[in-house]
């Protein structure tokens, strides 16, 4: 008899990773085509942190540092936190998974929304655990529903601040009395993946959240080096939290879960301030652009808190998304999370932002979806 698979791990669906651009490309018979479906960064990587790996290529054949010690240093100084309460991880997806194997066993709770980022849930369902999952409202994360399912089974409540694919952030005042409300046994992980593109009245203060936990649940904040940083093909992402959780984390972890290229290139980035500065501005400026663009066209766009945005193109966005991909345009449509006339698209540079305009305004004719 073959050997047996659990039921949890047959029924999971594998993340969908996409083809690598050549091989679209050729599929698509399409050249320069352009790729605003990952929410990367447009401006590529910081050329210090690039200076850095280029350094670091002589080190190769040594195993990285596995404390990650000069990368938690300079995390901890710049957000004020004590050394025991960062974490690294192989990206912030590491951490998700480290915190799931640290607190949940067969059986226990994880409440996520749907859609939200899609691997709280998977990594839930390899460990055993039951998803409780609740759909946006308003495209904004069910707060009140989810409070009303925390039981005593109930490990973890995913929130991803922005949240991805809608781009909208909770309230400040609204997360502080959900967070008040919960009881002791329960961790929050608040992803901030996009947070540096968010307006700062919308940004949480994690700090006080995770210094302060007497008497409420305990706060974990992830942030990752893939977006506003541009080090997502290097994997390198952290956690904030007490001490006592990270000591979790790092029983769980593998001990040696971050390159030392991504070490070396993340402690460059997060301190090249004219490359972060760019990319904020640049996004900024782009996004307002794009928005106004769309709007023109008889689309709608949604307001957003993160280096992408929503549109609703009045129309089947999977036509949409298939037109797009043959002028070469990679972009993503939300169908499958049930928004049918909704794509989402990625904030480029100047040059790809007008490409993608006009390659919309040529499909959008071609389907007839506006005039
Ligand atoms: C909300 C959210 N969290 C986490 C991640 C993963 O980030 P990382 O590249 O650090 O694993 C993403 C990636 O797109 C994301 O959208």
């Amino acid at each position: 008899m073959k050997a047996q698979v659990p039921e949890n791990i047959k029924s999971i669906v594998p993340y969908p990773p996409g083809k690598p651009i050549e091989e679209l490309e050729r599929e698509y018979g399409v050249t320069n085509s352009i790729k605003l479906a990952s929410n990367e960064n447009a401006w590529g990587s910081s050329p210090k942190a690039i200076e850095a790996i280029n350094q670091a290529l002589t080190n190769l054949h040594r195993y990285p540092d596995g404390s990650n010690y000069y990368l938690v240093q300079a995390i901890a100084e710049k957000y004020g936190f004590s050394q025991d309460e960062v974490v690294i991880g192989n990206g912030s997806d590491d951490i998700i998974e480290c915190l799931v194997k640290a607190y949940v066993q067969v059986g226990d709770e994880v409440i996520t929304s749907h859609p939200s980022f899609l691997m709280y849930q998977k990594v839930v369902q390899v460990r055993g655990g039951v998803n409780k999952v609740f759909s946006l409202k308003g495209m904004h994360h069910d707060l009140d529903a989810m409070l009303a399912a925390v039981t005593d089974r109930t490990k973890l409540i995913f929130l991803d601040n922005p949240n991805n694919p809608t781009a909208t952030a909770i309230e400040p005042g609204k997360l502080y009395s959900f967070l008040s409300e919960l009881p002791e046994s329960v961790i929050v992980v608040l992803d901030e993946a996009y947070v540096d593109f968010m307006d700062y009245d919308k940004q949480v203060d994690v700090y006080s959240l995770i210094k302060n936990t007497k008497g409420r649940c305990g706060v974990v904040a992830l942030r990752t080096f893939s977006k506003a940083f541009g080090l997502a093909g290097i994997r390198v992402g952290y956690g904030l939290m007490s001490a006592e959780v990270a000591g979790y984390l790092h029983r769980v972890r593998q001990p040696f879960n971050v390159n030392q290229l991504a070490q070396v290139a993340a402690i460059a980035a997060i301190n090249d301030t004219e490359f972060y500065g760019k990319t904020l501005q640049g996004t900024k400026e782009g996004k307002v652009w794009l928005q106004r663009e769309v709007d023109k066209m008889g689309c709608t766009s949604y307001s957003s808190q993160t280096n992408f945005f929503l549109i609703d193109v009045k129309g089947d966005a999977t036509a949409l998304y298939e037109a797009m991909l043959h002028k070469g345009v990679i972009i993503r449509s939300m169908k499958a999370y049930g928004y049918t006339n909704v794509i989402r698209v990625t904030v480029g540079t100047t040059a790809e932002n007008e490409r993608f305009i006009n390659t919309l305004k040529d499909c959008l004719q071609g389907l007839g979806y506006v005039a």
